[in-house]
This record gives C-alpha cells, sequence and structure tokens, in this order.
C-alpha cells in the first residue's frame, strides 16, 4: 500500500512521471532499518509511476540496498552483481542502482563504479531524500552516477510502500553515536537523529487509522531517543505515548543499548498494556575484558542487574540477545564467562555472529590472534546451549493459550499459517482459513528451539499475554 504525504519526495516536472510503464524489483539485505529504507525506496519509485516487477528478469530497474555489518552481506551484493551482468548484456536499457549501508563507504563505492559498470547508479544511506533526481540525472547521463555525500535533511515524510498491511516498521532515531569497536554502522548511518515526537505520534496514529495492529519502532540505539531534540523528551515518554495511540495493539521496539536502559523505560514497558514483554538487549560478551576492548560501557555485572529488573518488574518478559564469538584476543576464559552469562540469563534468543574485520574501524586494528576454527568452535558451542535454552523456555508455553498475530501462509508448509507471540515467538498452526493480519488465541501443541505449533482455538481468551 502506497502512503504518499503532502511534502513528498520533491518531484519536479522531470521525475514526477519517470517511471510511467516501468517496473522495479528490489533486493534489500541487513537489518529491519534497511528493510524500511527499501520500503521508502519502494514508496518513491512507485510515486513516479514504477510498478513492482515480480522478478529481476521483467524488471526495468533493479535497485540492490545493501548491509556492511559483517563480511558475509558485502560478499553476497558482490555476488549479485557479478550475476546481474549477464541479465544486463541481455537487455541493454536495464537500469541497476546499489545503495544503502556499504556503498556509503567511499572506498566501495569507487570500486563498485570501477568494477562493475553495469551499474547506473551509486547511492548511500542519506540520499533517500534526492532519489528522485538521482535517479533522473543517472537515467539520463551515460556514466555511473555516484551519491554518498552526508546531508541531514529531514527523511520524516517521504513516500513508503508498506510490505505488509497490519504490522509497521516506524523509525524514531537513524543513526548511532556509540561507536563499539567493531561496527561499522556510526561511519555509514551517520550520527543520532531523533525524530520529533509529533512527526512519530502522527505517523503512528495514521497507521492506527488504516487498521495497522502491531508497530516496531526502530533505531540503532532507541534509547537514545530524544538527546538530540530541543524538546525534553526521552524513549520512555515516547513509548508511553504511543501506548495511548487508539487502534493500535502491539508496540515493540529494537534495538536497546544496556548502557542506557533507563528504570522508567522498564516500568513503562511493564505498565503499558500495549508494549509488548520483549526486549532485544544485545550483551555482545559476557567477559568485561573484551566488553572493554569492544566499548560497550557496561560491566557483566551492570548487565545481569539489568536482566533481574526487568524479569521482576516484567511477568513473563521475554529477552533476546546478540552474542559476537572471536573478538580479537578473546581468550578461552572469555569465552567461557560469555558462557557463563547465557545460562546465568536464560535468553529466549539469541543470534550469535563470530566476529568479522571492518576496515575503518577500531577493532580492525587491533592483533586478532584466534584462529577461524577455533571461532566456528566456539560459534558451535554457544549455538547449542543456546539451543537447548530456548526450547526449554519454549516448552514452558506446552498447553497454554498464547495471543498470535497471524503473519500468512508457513513457507514451509502451505497448510500452516505463521504468526508470532506478544514475546515475539514464531507460532505455526493449520488452517484452511487466510486470517492474515488477525489477533487469534492459539493453543501451544509442540516446543521447539526457533518455532511453536499449536492450534487455534476459538472462545477462549489468550490466558498468557506474555508467551
Ligand atoms: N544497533 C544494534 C545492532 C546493530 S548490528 C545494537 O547496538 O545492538 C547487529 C548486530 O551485529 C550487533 O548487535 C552485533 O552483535 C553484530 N555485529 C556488528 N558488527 C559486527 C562485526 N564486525 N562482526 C560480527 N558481528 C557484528
Ligand atoms: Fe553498532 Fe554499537 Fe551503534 Fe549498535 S550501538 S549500531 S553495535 S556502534
Ligand atoms: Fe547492515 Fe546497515 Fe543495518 S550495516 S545491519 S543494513 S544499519
Amino acid at each position: 500500500m502506497l502512503e504518499l504525504t503532502d511534502k513528498t519526495a520533491a518531484l519536479t516536472p522531470q521525475t514526477a512521471q519517470m517511471g510511467e510503464g516501468k517496473s522495479y524489483y528490489l533486493y534489500t539485505f541487513g537489518c529491519q532499518m534497511n528493510e524500511h529504507d527499501s520500503e521508502v525506496i519502494a514508496g518513491i519509485l512507485e510515486s513516479t509511476g514504477f510498478t513492482a516487477a515480480a522478478g529481476p528478469e521483467e524488471a526495468d530497474l533493479i535497485v540492490i540496498n545493501t548491509c556492511a555489518v559483517r563480511r558475509k552481506p558485502e560478499e553476497k551484493v558482490g555476488a549479485l552483481l557479478g550475476m546481474l551482468q549477464p541479465l544486463k548484456e541481455k537487455k541493454e536499457d536495464l537500469f541497476i542502482a546499489v545503495g544503502g549501508c556499504m556503498t556509503q563507504q567511499e572506498e566501495i563505492a569507487a570500486y563498485i563504479k570501477k568494477r562493475f559498470r553495469h551499474v547506473n547508479l551509486v547511492f548511500g544511506t542519506h540520499s533517500l531524500p534526492r532519489f528522485p533526481q538521482l535517479l533522473e540525472k543517472a537515467m539520463s547521463s551515460r556514466k555511473t552516477v555516484v551519491d554518498i555525500e552526508e546531508y541531514t535533511d529531514s527523511r520524516g515524510n517521504l513516500p513508503i510502500s508498506r510490505q505488509d498491511r497490519f504490522k509497521a516498521w516506524l523509525p524514531v532515531i537513524y543513526g548511532c553515536n556509540n561507536f563499539c569497536s567493531y561496527c561499522i554502522v556510526p561511519y555509514v548511518r551517520g550520527r543520532e537523529r531523533s525524530r520529533p515526537m509529533e512527526e512519530i505520534l502522527t505517523e503512528a496514529r495514521s497507521l492506527a487509522r488504516a487498521g495497522y495492529l502491531e508497530l516496531t519502532l526502530l533505531g540503532q540505539n532507541v534509547n537514545s531517543y530524544g538527546q538530540d531534540l530541543p524538546e525534553r523528551c526521552d524513549f520512555a515518554d515516547l513509548l508511553w505515548e504511543l501506548n495511548r495511540v487508539d487502534g493500535l495493539r502491539r508496540i515493540r521496539f529494537m534495538t536497546s543499548h544496556p548502557k542506557d536502559l533507563s528504570p522508567r523505560l522498564i516500568e513503562v514497558m511493564a505498565r503499558g498494556e500495549k508494549i509488548c514483554e520483549h526486549l532485544h538487549l544485545p550483551v555482545q560478551s559476557g567477559s568485561n575484558r573484551i566488553l572493554k576492548l569492544m566499548n560497550r560501557r557496561y560491566t557483566r555485572e551492570r548487565y545481569l542487574e539489568l536482566v533481574r529488573s526487568l524479569k521482576e518488574n516484567i511477568p513473563g518478559v521475554a529477552i533476546t540477545s546478540d552474542i559476537i564469538v572471536g573478538f580479537p584476543g578473546e581468550t578461552e576464559e572469555d569465552f567461557q564467562d560469555t558462557l557463563d552469562l547465557v545460562k546465568e540469563v536464560r535468553f529466549d534468543n539469541a543470534f550469535t555472529f563470530i566476529y568479522s574485520p571492518r576496515s575503518g574501524t577500531k577493532a580492525a586494528q587491533m592483533e586478532d590472534v584466534v584462529p577461524r576454527a577455533q571461532k566456528e568452535e566456539r560459534l558451535q558451542r554457544l549455538a547449542e546451549i543456546q539451543q537447548e535454552i530456548s526450547k526449554e523456555i519454549n516448552a514452558e508455553l506446552l498447553g497454554k493459550v498464547v495471543e498470535v498475530l497471524v503473519e500468512g501462509r508457513s513457507k514451509n508448509n502451505p497448510e500452516m499459517l505463521t504468526g508470532r507471540t506478544r514475546a515475539n515467538k514464531l507460532v505455526h498452526f493449520a488452517s484452511t482459513e487466510d486470517l492474515t493480519g488477525r489477533l487469534l488465541p492459539v493453543k501451544i501443541s509442540e516446543a521447539r528451539a526457533f518455532n511453536l505449533i499449536g492450534e487455534a482455538v476459538s472462545g477462549e481468551e489468550p490466558v498468557n499475554f506474555s508467551g
């Protein structure tokens, strides 16, 4: 569904109809913020007349929205660009644009321009408000256009073509000031820019009016929301206001940095009936020595204290995390500290990564002595322990009725519907009806590490909202 706003990306007479009769295909890598950026790119394209193509072969324009957080997503983009070359040879007027976090880095933008001559436009994370003009310029030029300048113009009112009709991403803060030593994000997304509270509330109200039930507030660190705004407000204030928006049923947010998680935020989570009982709180490591080298600015003791407070104040809260293994110089003892923390916290789920050096970051200059095989072995050990814990936690839901927001048919089994609980757990259940976008009570009959199986129950209200 395309949402147009009155201050839509400044469309000039040249750009207003440049997509008429043409179609686009969009590839997206990376996090939820990038997924949402792709909804904005799609919105801009559709506002100029482009329509979505069924696949890359049918498209007149292919846009690749990239991620730079680890080496793997970067390699995937390289492989994809190589794969598109024959397509471009077959179809000379095919137009290819590459943008996002990877191309925001100067050396990479220059490399893509030189190495992949079939690319017409290279743009960065700051380019979206000027995207129509850039596209127009590139379309009328025979040379590759590159735009990776850092602008700070507002992104508030760009058109959005949303993927779903019942749940929506809602960015609240762009950029990051934290400079964790391993992380490329502050370099490619710029400094923190909070959206004014009124702008966010207006968007939330209009989504609720359009029938959206669930909002996920996005930011690299939502907990620093408001610090750069002239008005005095913080993330807890924003959540509290959003909790009052009529029509919404669920509010989620990510990501929270442990160093900024305030007691007031925990209180608002506990009191706001729409705010889901789930917190993604990346710990990264359980070793104080490594946390210091990572520049995370909290200790394992502080993190454990936060977890205690969350569990005490929010009954049934689900806590998930991100963990990096094999950070430069990580010893077996450091890694044991991480395993001990994982066993003590008992995360509902954790995303685990092998450290990937990112050029330009502090950690990339640290001596990395841990052999690859050892990093892989650590990842394996960590993942096994976490899976066991996830399974045990999920087993506690057996026989209980939970509230599921149905997302659609299961990808692996068309007879099943898939949805999420308030705690963000994936539930599959059999149904012949299309119940997409409905909130339903489902009784859990089977628990696995990564998902739950259940049966839709009628007439029974969910007894465990936090499930
Ligand atoms: N802003 C979020 C996370 C952004 S990146 C936060 O602060 O939590 C998502 C996750 O990728 C991070 O939490 C971290 O675990 C992982 N990550 C980031 N840089 C990485 C790197 N260089 N190597 C491996 N994993 C990394
Ligand atoms: Fe990266 Fe740290 Fe910022 Fe998250 S808080 S985006 S891990 S620098
Ligand atoms: Fe990747 Fe950029 Fe997100 S680096 S994780 S797409 S902010």
